[in-house]
């Protein structure tokens, strides 16, 4: 272990450098890497270390639940999420990551891939050759009536439209919270957004409760994640209440709609913008699909659109953000850490690192070729985290992504307005404003 500083950005008394990091966080974290490999800087008075070399940032997402923890959520999430997974610490994120994680399995996600083609298929057809779009809304739409379908089947039918708005609500209150003046309003002060926060939840806990009773007294099994849930075991042999599912069906709600739906969203407008790969995913997906729909069987038939979505995450990661706070003295990358020092790392910042990603800014899905990904160290790449909180959803999510991607552009291209569209940080990465486009057929 070494006590040689570590280098650092010059900081203000007091404030530190949180000026620097509130005006432009991504640009923030970017030049930290300019510093070195390890870097210290403080959150006004809280001493902070950032992470830039993989396998520094893989002690810290290994180490998450032993050696670090993750810092408070805050009262919004708390009232959305309840004690789920991701709210959740020790002993009772442990159990609840062991209830939730079978649900999510590689092959009941193979359950849920049809679902998802159906979704994607139907929005297809809804298209019109020369449509104008707000490539997000479409793509959010879709993604939340594929998270409505998946978590609960059909007892949602018609329902759609109660449960994903509030949820959606929800979600965006819990951004909110985050933002401006609200980030220091005392919880119990109720603006007009937590009113409506406090409704949507209202209409959350009605309509799963709704549900999760249905299917209880029904009795019926079915290839949903609600039916997972119920089904759902711990060591003693005891199932999850109704306030557990509850809890456990929105925070995979809320960790997997938005997320993939951005993802999308910048997909398609990283695809308008390279001809190249645009032609190339039109090539693979007339070779492999001849005009029918994908199905699970097919995803090995379709590296290039898998292809494009790691390259998408690499470029726009939706969690670009991750830190855990040293439980006691520590190390990371053989350096002291003292106890309670917050350790970052960035998604947005590593993965622009040119020493793994020659030309970091190009939009370059063959990055991700066998034979060239093999030389990525293991966490240069890490847009669903690592380590023992590492996303549950992730091929969820990558399953989700390519065949939606591959069911829609079968058919259309969609030409993003010219334009560069930054990203704006929140909780995930957004598109700092609408990605607008026009379809045309394939
Ligand atoms: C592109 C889409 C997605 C991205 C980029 C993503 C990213 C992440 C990341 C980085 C984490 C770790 C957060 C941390 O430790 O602070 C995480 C956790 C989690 N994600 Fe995802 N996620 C995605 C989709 C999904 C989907 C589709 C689901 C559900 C079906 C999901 C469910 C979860 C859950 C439950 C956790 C908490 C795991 C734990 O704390 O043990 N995610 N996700």
């Amino acid at each position: 272990m070494t006590t040689v500083p570590v280098p650092g950005p010059p900081r203000l008394p007091l404030l530190g450098n949180l000026p620097a990091f509130a005006r432009d966080p991504l640009g923030f974290f970017t030049r930290l890497r300019g510093h070195g490999d390890l870097v210290e800087w403080r959150l006004g008075p809280q001493r902070s270390l950032f992470l830039s070399r993989p396998e520094h940032i893989g002690e810290l997402l290994t180490g998450i639940e032993s050696e670090f923890r993750h810092p408070e959520l805050g009262w919004a999430f708390k009232l959305v999420l309840g004690e789920g997974v991701v709210t959740s610490e020790g002993p009772s994120w442990r159990r609840k990551r062991a209830l939730v994680q079978p649900a999510v399995r590689p092959r009941q996600v193979r359950g849920y891939a049809e679902t998802m083609t159906d979704c994607a298929a139907t929005l297809a057809r809804s298209w019109r050759p020369g449509q104008r779009l707000d490539v997000r809304d479409e793509m959010l739409g879709l993604t939340q009536r594929i998270a409505v379908r998946t978590l609960f089947g059909a007892d949602t039918a018609g329902r759609e439209s109660t449960i994903g708005p509030a949820m959606d609500i929800a979600q965006r209150a819990i951004g909110d919270e985050f933002r401006g003046v609200t980030l220091f309003l005392p919880p119990w002060l109720p603006t007009p957004g937590r009113r409506k926060l406090r409704r949507a939840v209202a209409v959350i806990d009605r309509e799963v409760a709704r549900v999760t009773g249905i299917r209880r007294r029904s009795g019926e099994e079915r290839d949903d994640l609600l039916s997972r849930l119920l089904a759902a075991r711990d060591e003693q042999d005891r199932p999850l209440t109704d306030k557990e599912i509850r809890d456990e069906a929105v925070t995979l709600y809320i960790g997997g709609h938005e997320t993939t739906g951005t993802t999308l969203t910048w997909a398609w407008y990283l695809l308008s913008r390279s001809p190249e790969a645009r032609d190339r995913l039109t090539r693979e997906l007339d070779d492999a699909l001849g005009g029918r729909a994908p199905g699970h069987d097919d995803l090995r038939l379709l590296p290039w659109t898998e292809q494009i979505i790691k390259e998408t995450l690499r470029l726009f990661p939706p969690v670009w953000l991750m830190s855990g706070i040293a439980k006691e003295r520590s190390t990371v990358g053989g350096h002291a850490v003292a106890k309670g020092t917050v350790v970052w790392s960035s998604q947005w910042s590593a993965h622009r690192d040119a020493r793994w990603f020659p030309d970091p800014e190009a939009f370059r899905p063959e990055r991700w070729d066998a034979d060239v990904a093999a030389a990525v160290p293991d966490h240069a790449w890490f847009p669903f985290g690592g380590g023992s909180r590492a996303c549950l959803g992730a091929r969820f999510a990558m399953v989700e992504a390519v065949l939606v991607l591959a069911t829609l552009a079968q058919r259309f291209h969609v030409d993003v307005d010219k334009g560069e569209i930054p990203p704006r940080t929140g909780l995930t990465l957004q598109p700092s404003r609408p990605v607008r486009g026009t379809l045309r057929a394939v």
